[in-house]
């Protein structure tokens, strides 16, 4: 069985003393997440704040974007053995704020996802159509283009490490959530493309979250999918106590 995960991206928001409160309410009002891996992602600044205080709480932390090379002359970025000295277990790769506003390519996905793993970072991959792709009945194609390109790097064995996060981008922030049944086809169609390329048993263990205007209100309806294993939540994130009812889905 693979164990669901909900991931909060918190993007560019929270300081260090924002987001030190959000976990001080999460950690009382959801002390034990039961099976479920919790992730945080705040911004750059406020992982060391965070790593010292996480220890206490069930929850994991991860950072937003990495670059490829260890070190060098690279003015402003971060690697990731700097993200795993930081206490990150995970990574947000190819998001498509990234990819939109930065010029991320799948190349440059691919080159973050070997680096992650290689570092010992197990990487969230985003993926997703835009409307006019998906208006266009391409939306399958654009995903195995993008899992394709973006895992090109992976081998079996380190493949079973990866989260991939579909995320429509018509839904991303726009409060248009994907029906159950939409998010379950695409979940579908990534799982037969990872047996295809990857083998089965590698397949089956590929944790796939749902992304987009993810709420408690809809929560428990996408958990229900056979192949949605989990969320990547934006907006809804940001509040601990609406943060909190989302990883209680399902229960009274
Ligand atoms: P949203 O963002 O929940 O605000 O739609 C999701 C995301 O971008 O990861």
């Amino acid at each position: 069985m693979r164990q669901p995960i909900i991931a909060a991206n918190w993007k560019l928001h929270k300081t260090i003393a924002e987001a030190r409160q959000f976990v001080a309410v999460l950690a009382q009002q959801c002390p034990d997440p039961g099976p479920l891996d919790v992730v945080i992602a705040p911004p750059f600044t406020a992982l060391a704040a965070l790593q010292d205080q996480l220890r206490a709480t069930p929850f994991h932390l991860a950072a937003q974007d990495l670059f490829w090379e260890h070190s060098g002359a690279y003015t402003g970025e971060v690697s990731a053995p700097m993200l795993v000295d930081v206490g990150c277990a995970y990574v947000i790769i190819g998001h498509s704020e990234r990819r939109q506003y930065f010029g991320e390519t799948d190349a440059i996905v691919a080159k973050k996802v070997a680096a992650a793993l290689q570092g010992g970072l197990r990487p969230i991959v985003c993926i997703g159509e835009s409307p006019a792709q998906r208006q266009a009945g391409e939306t399958l194609t654009v995903l195995e283009r993008q899992v394709r390109h973006g895992l090109a790097a992976c081998q079996s064995a380190a493949l079973s490490q990866v989260v991939l996060a579909y995320e429509p981008l018509w839904a991303i922030g726009t409060g248009v959530t994907a029906t159950p049944s939409q998010a379950q086809e695409a979940h579908g169609f990534l799982r037969t493309l990872l047996t295809q390329v990857w083998g089965e048993s590698v397949a089956h263990m590929v944790r796939i979250q749902y992304g987009g205007s993810v709420r408690p209100e809809n929560i428990v309806a996408l958990m229900a999918e056979p192949d949605i294993d989990g969320a990547l939540v934006g907006g809804a994130s940001l509040d601990a106590t609406t943060f909190a009812q989302i990883l209680m889905y399902g229960r009274k």
